[in-house]
């Protein structure tokens, strides 16, 4: 399959970033296909149920990084997997980094173990490119307000506040390719941006 094989990008970011309507933009302008974390297979489906509800049995942390992971390793083999074999790009709305950042830095849990987790349940399969959509918690909330609110999200400022830095930590790390965007620009000049570096992966060949 070299050479045919698809390209993975991950959108990341807090929650009410904007990544999810960037996610449909970019999708469509690249006839990607488009899926998400947690939730995008039936056991995922399942899972996010228990993760996100506010009227379910309580989570313990490491149980919902493992959840987390699970979902994970569902949708990589069901979704991911086959799609970047079959040579189709995958935009994915969150992957193995946000457990990094919110299992992790958000949480407290252990980095190393976490990677080491997440490496084991997606079987290594790492993204082209990781985009984060960087914006002020406070923006974020804002944006928030009116929606229902999830189990994490219910967590409140300060925890977000930490997944915030932590994602800006990972990125300065930068293992991986990274894009930071400024999320308080417009949809457009955001879709831009992210467009942009899409272009820098693809090389000189184009998107296909
Ligand atoms: P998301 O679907 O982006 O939220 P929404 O539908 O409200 O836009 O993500 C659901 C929540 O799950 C979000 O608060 C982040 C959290 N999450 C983790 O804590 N760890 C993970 O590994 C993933 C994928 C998500």
């Amino acid at each position: 399959m070299t050479g045919t094989r698809g390209r993975l990008v991950a959108l990341e970011g807090i929650d009410g970033c904007g990544k999810s309507t960037q996610a449909l933009i970019l999708a469509a302008r690249l006839d990607a296909v488009s899926t998400f974390e947690p939730g995008a297979t039936p056991l995922g489906a399942a899972l996010r149920h228990l993760l996100l509800g506010r009227d379910g049995a309580p989570v313990a942390v490491r149980a919902e990084a493992l959840m987390m992971a699970a979902d994970r390793a569902q949708h990589v083999a069901d979704v991911i997997a086959p799609a970047l074999d079959a040579g189709h790009w995958v935009v994915t709305d969150r992957y193995s980094t946000s457990t990094l950042a919110y299992q992790g830095f958000g949480r407290g849990l252990d980095q190393g173990e976490l990677e080491a987790m997440v490496g084991w349940a997606t079987g290594g399969l790492r993204p082209d490119l990781t985009v984060l959509f960087d914006l002020p918690v406070s923006v974020a909330a804002a944006r928030r307000s009116g929606a229902g609110v999830d189990r994490m999200e219910a967590e409140g400022l300060a925890f977000q506040q930490r997944v915030a830095d932590g994602y800006l930590t990972l990125a300065a790390e930068g293992r991986d390719p990274w894009l930071v965007v400024d999320a308080t620009e417009p949809v457009e000049s955001v879709a831009a941006a992210v467009w942009e570096a899409v272009e820098v992966l693809a090389g000189p060949g184009g998107i296909r």
